[in-house]
């Protein structure tokens, strides 16, 4: 079977290679074989390229922090899955043809599922929806401020905001997606820049923002900081400029802003295994009635992995880049 391993860290498309390896053994008791249908470039999954992600697991290293796969064979003892059924999967190496994992691992999702949009639903849904209920304790009619509000996240931020009765003030780095922005349900779009609180305190009549969504971080933490009321709070869950996230002395100490981290991991473990299916049962029913939804750009075969981690690193993206590593979707 084919899969992507590195053959060392450093420039994605450079230390990724497309490899004939072994199948994968039959399923044993408790196990599960699925094909991976489609898996998206995320960037975590460019940053675990790179050396530079929290995981760095000895070479040759298999990168894929999700995927949608299809049940191809149980083990003895399985009742959660069958062949045939969809699944994601909870745990890494998903850039592959197959994988045989743990059943308690794979949760299954609605057959007649959008595939690409499931390929997408391990990460970055539940994500939105914890950053807008763990952090903040948010009442109807608040408003939001988020940068990276054009990414699968930010989007996805917009539309499950809009649900819960908030309100979002979007930061990009362009204005050629203040329209499609807009039609998601955006409040506000601005654009990113030294006067950020200005077009800010104008766009919202000068609400009081408590909770500010940051993956930028750098400098841009501090401008979402400016944004908010005094002692909100700032959670940083992304580094898009590569940087630390910076609060001035101004926003930690005169303000009170606080600055938080999100990971998901970290908060899906503060819930039960009962829970974490039930957010996933949840956010599936959503895909399948199309109630949220990341613009795809581009789908490529496993082999062409250097060309899907060229684009998917490259600026002004419609969308995520997948891969399909058996048949095209
Ligand atoms: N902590 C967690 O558990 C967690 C979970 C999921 C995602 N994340 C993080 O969330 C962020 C978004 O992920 P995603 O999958 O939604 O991303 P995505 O859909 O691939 O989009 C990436 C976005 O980043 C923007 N961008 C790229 N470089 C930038 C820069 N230097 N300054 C400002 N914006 C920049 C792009 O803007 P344009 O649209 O203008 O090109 C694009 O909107 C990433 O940092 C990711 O690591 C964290």
């Amino acid at each position: 079977m084919k899969r992507v391993d590195l053959a060392a860290y450093g420039i994605p498309e450079e230390v990724a290679h497309c490899v004939e390896v072994d199948d994968v053994d039959a399923p044993g008791p408790g196990e599960v074989v699925f094909d991976v249908i489609a898996f998206p470039v995320n960037p975590a999954d460019v940053a675990f390229c790179t050396g530079s992600y929290r995981l760095k697991p000895p070479l040759p290293a298999t990168p894929g922090a999700e995927c949608i796969g299809r049940v191809a064979a149980t083990g003895s003892g399985v009742a959660t899955v069958k062949p045939g059924d969809l699944v994601i999967n909870l745990q890494r190496e998903n850039w592959a043809q197959r994988r045989r994992v743990p059943a308690k691992d794979v949760i299954k999702v609605p057959a007649g599922i959008d595939l690409k949009q499931a390929a997408m639903l391990r990460i970055n849904p539940p994500t939105a929806a914890l950053l807008l209920s763990d952090i903040v304790d948010l009442k109807p009619g608040e408003w939001v401020i988020q940068n990276v509000a054009n990414s699968a996240v930010g989007r996805l931020v917009i539309t499950i905001a809009k649900r819960r009765g908030l309100r979002t003030v979007n930061v990009v780095r362009r204005n050629d997606v203040f329209e499609e922005l807009t039609a998601l349900g955006a409040d506000a779009c601005v654009l990113d820049g030294y006067d950020l609180a200005q077009h800010v305190t104008r766009a919202t009549g000068g609400a009081a923002i408590r909770l500010g969504i940051d993956a930028v971080s750098g400098e841009a933490t501090t401008r979402i900081a400016s944004c908010l009321a005094e002692d909100g709070t700032v959670c940083t869950y992304g580094a898009m400029s590569g940087q630390a996230p910076a609060l001035s002395t101004a926003e930690l100490v005169f303000r009170g802003i606080s600055l938080k981290g999100f990971m998901l991991g970290r908060f899906l473990a503060r819930r039960s295994a009962d829970e974490i299916a039930a957010l996933y049962a949840e956010l599936a029913e959503d895909i399948l009635r199309g109630a949220i939804h990341a613009p795809v750009d581009s789908i490529y075969p496993i082999e062409e992995i250097k060309t899907a981690l060229i684009h998917a690193q490259a600026g002004g993206r419609n969308g995520k880049i997948l891969v399909t590593p058996n048949a095209p979707l």
